[in-house]
């Protein structure tokens, strides 16, 4: 483990390190404020650098970050892709929004993003773009009601990231780092298995899953 974070970080630093490391750092404390309903917990620097990568190869010009909490998966994105592209980005909670929009203000990306108070499937139910890129931060463990109308909602041969996945590691491992069920209740390893099922079925997507860093990837079919 030491020496696999080790790596992590050399080959970090060695990219030019975390811009937006500040907004990470505050999650804790934020938490520790917000109190149980938070759920503030950035994927890190390794997995949002390559959904970033995903996103500039995908030339995506139209990106939907979904639970995108104070702003760090959305700064990662809205860096990663073109300055003429635009990126929405929703979560269910104002404070974490309120937070976001000042650290977007602050790393000189608010130009670019729209900040959206919603639930994810109160948002894709009522939104009318059609996305390159959506990256799903506001699933964890079982299938989110709003899979279909998700999947609806990205162009042909649209990339669908989503970095909840190192949970998959975690249901088939025998000694998982943590017992999951605080967060999504005693069945969270048939859940996220099952979860996987129907992603890996679903005849609209291609799936692939990224172990280290992890990372869910799939692609609409259909261009
Ligand atoms: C794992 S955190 C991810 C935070 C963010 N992507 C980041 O990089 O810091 C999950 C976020 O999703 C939000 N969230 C969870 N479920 C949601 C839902 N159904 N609709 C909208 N936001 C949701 C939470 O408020 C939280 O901010």
């Amino acid at each position: 483990m030491a020496a696999h974070d080790t790596v992590e970080r050399l080959l970090l630093n060695l990219r030019g390190g975390d811009p937006f490391a500040d907004v990470a750092a505050s999650a804790p404390s934020h938490r520790d404020e917000h109190g149980q309903e938070c759920g503030l917990y950035p994927a890190g620097p390794a997995v949002m650098s390559l959904a970033g990568s995903f996103a500039r190869a995908a030339h995506a010009r139209t990106t939907l970050d979904l639970g995108c909490g104070t702003g760090y998966s959305s700064l990662w994105l809205a860096h990663s892709t073109s300055t003429a592209s635009r990126l929405d980005a929703v979560d269910r909670f104002g404070w974490h929004l309120d937070l976001a929009r000042h650290n977007a203000a602050t790393h000189g990306l608010g130009a670019r993003i729209t900040f959206h108070e919603a639930d994810a499937a109160g948002y894709l139910a009522t939104c009318d773009t059609r996305y390159d890129l959506i990256h799903d931060d506001a699933w964890f463990a079982h299938e989110p009601s709003y899979l279909q109308v998700m999947i609806g909602r990205l162009e042909p041969g649209g990339v669908l990231t989503m970095p909840n996945w190192f949970l998959l590691t975690e249901a088939v491992s025998d000694h998982p780092s943590r017992d999951w069920s605080e967060f999504a209740g005693s069945d969270w390893r048939d859940a996220t298995l099952s979860y996987a099922h129907r992603l890996a079925s679903h005849p609209e997507l291609e799936v692939n899953w990224i172990t280290d860093p992890p990372l869910g990837v799939a692609v609409r079919r259909g261009r």
